[in-house]
């Protein structure tokens, strides 16, 4: 999908569909009462007989009118101006491409960045940009027959007066982190048949291969032996398929500027282990790499927009199975940062790769860690699909992801890392236990990972309910790329 954006009159363009917008009462937009003009009150008729109200994400699709230079003229509700949320500002977005591909239209001009549905305009180009992208993808790499591709190819967005400097960065920072959310979805549906840790290892090296500015390493099981990673390994013992810790270096800016660091949990199936997961919805636990998925999009994201800023991906990846080798409960593991762990539940395993990639991640000097997991069912319980969860053992970093996930709309929430909560980790036998209880288990698994990242500036999210879609919709969702993505867009702005 190609975007731009540019000044034009909307009567005068050439496209295969103009989209404009109607406010509730049947208020016409600035651009939507210029075309009423050229093509003779058309517009006003259709309100007047009632075919148009401008209810918000109400959809009304016009055929070749008189005086109009564009094949077809999509209408579109924009409800009350003084009554605009995120969400209908994102409903409307949605209904507009789904009424675009419900078209040939291989290109579509959108005069919408002027209204603004009483958001700021980047706002609106940014999520137009993503609804645009995600209205057309597809999961269809493993069909016999794919899918039918979407017509729409191109989009524009028309403005009446010339675009400010701003928009058009916004654009391109837009189009380059629906790539990024592109790759993550499409890593994220891949079945774990198809996407093990060696094949997210060659996806991390192809991209090493496309893009300058990134190197891309990968470690074996034997390299993280020898550095000691006992409860990363303790997870993959039970597997036919070899872990890799894979590391993307992206340099952006001078060797002098601390890099920062995101570290991806890549559990490209977890089954539990011996704990063994319930058979129902057990497949959806493919999507337990959307961490490391996340921080390809990511990294892939930011060299097509050639940030200026060091960073650093981090993917421990692994299968959890269970077999006669598998680890048990109540084994005893060390972990690289010397501390011990008793694994009292193998489904706790997210957090026993995190430990050690983050304790790995102090050699690259980093100026902040942010990790990113699919970690607890108990964070789907307590935020649901909306809010992914969100810790930090410092407040300013808390704030800037918080502004961050609302200015991409993706947004996060943040609860507490208190120590009153770390007892409920001790272990009578190791230095620590790996699960913590019913009560509050996205907090304890929070806990746990904060005894690794004591010495840095650290935040950690919790993707469990925000990573993927289930039932008729299954699929990923690309999330937190946006997120991550804004994030450090706006520490290029701070530095
Ligand atoms: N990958 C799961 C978390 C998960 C579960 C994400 C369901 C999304 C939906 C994680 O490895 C896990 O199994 N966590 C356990 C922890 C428990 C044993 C303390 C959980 O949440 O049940
Ligand atoms: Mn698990
Ligand atoms: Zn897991």
């Amino acid at each position: 999908m190609e975007f731009s954006i540019k000044q034009s009159g909307p009567e005068k363009q050439r496209s295969d569909c103009v989209v404009v917008g109607v406010y509730d009462g049947g208020k016409l937009s600035p651009s939507a009462q210029i075309l009423d003009k050229a093509a003779k009150h058309a517009l006003s008729d259709l309100i007047a007989r009632g075919d148009i109200s401008g209810k918000a994400a109400s959809t009304l699709l016009l055929h070749k009118l008189t005086g109009i230079a564009a094949e077809r003229v999509l209408l579109v509700g924009l409800g009350k101006a003084s009554e605009s949320t995120n969400k209908t500002s994102v409903d409307i977005l949605r209904a507009t491409f789904s009424a675009l591909n419900n078209t040939p239209a291989k290109d579509a001009t959108l005069y919408i960045v002027d209204e603004g549905f009483g958001k700021d305009s980047t706002w609106i180009i940014r999520q137009a940009t993503f609804s645009a992208a995600e209205s057309v993808y597809r999961a269809d790499s493993l069909k016999s027959k794919p899918a039918k591709t979407a017509a729409l190819k191109s989009v524009t967005f028309a403005t009446l007066d010339k675009p400010a400097a701003i928009l058009k960065s916004t654009l391109d920072q837009a189009a380059a982190t629906a790539h990024g959310m592109d790759l993550a979805k499409t890593l994220g549906n891949l079945p774990g048949n198809v996407c093990t840790p060696t094949y997210l290892a060659t996806k991390a090296l192809a991209l090493g291969k496309a893009h300058k500015s990134i190197k891309t390493t990968v470690l074996e099981e034997k390299d993280m032996q020898k550095l000691g990673m006992g409860s990363l390994l303790s997870v993959t013992q039970g597997s036919e398929q070899p872990a890799k810790l894979i590391t993307l270096e992206y340099h952006g800016a001078d060797k002098k500027h601390k890099p920062i660091v995101l570290v991806g949990k890549g559990i490209t199936f977890d089954s539990g282990g011996i704990s063994l997961k319930p058979g129902a919805e057990m497949d959806e636990m493919k999507y337990d790499m959307c961490g490391a998925a996340s921080v390809l999009g990511t990294i892939q994201a930011i060299a097509e927009m050639g940030l200026k800023l060091n960073v650093v991906g981090v993917i421990p990846t692994c299968e959890n199975m269970p077999n006669g080798k598998a680890t048990k409960p109540g084994d005893i593991v060390a972990s690289m940062s010397g501390q011990t762990i008793e694994i009292l539940n193998t489904d706790a395993e997210g957090r026993l790769i995190l430990c050690d990639a983050l304790t790995y991640s102090k050699k690259f000097n980093p100026d902040t860690i942010i990790d990113i997991a699919t970690l607890t069912g108990a964070c789907v319980i307590a935020l649901g699909h909306v809010a992914s969860g969100m810790f930090s053992n410092e407040d300013k970093l808390a704030k800037e992801l918080l502004a961050a996930g609302d200015q991409a709309h993706d947004r996060i929430w943040q609860l507490p890392l208190w120590d009153d909560y770390q007892p409920l980790l001790d272990s009578n036998f190791a230095d620590m236990q790996n699960i913590g209880g019913r009560a509050g288990g996205t907090i304890t698994a929070a806990c746990f990972l904060a005894r690794f990242t004591k010495e840095y500036r650290w935040a950690h999210l919790d993707i469990a309910g925000t990573a993927w879609k289930s039932g008729k919709e299954k699929g990923a969702t690309g999330r937190p790329v946006p997120l991550l993505t804004q994030y450090l867009i706006n520490r290029t702005q701070k530095s």
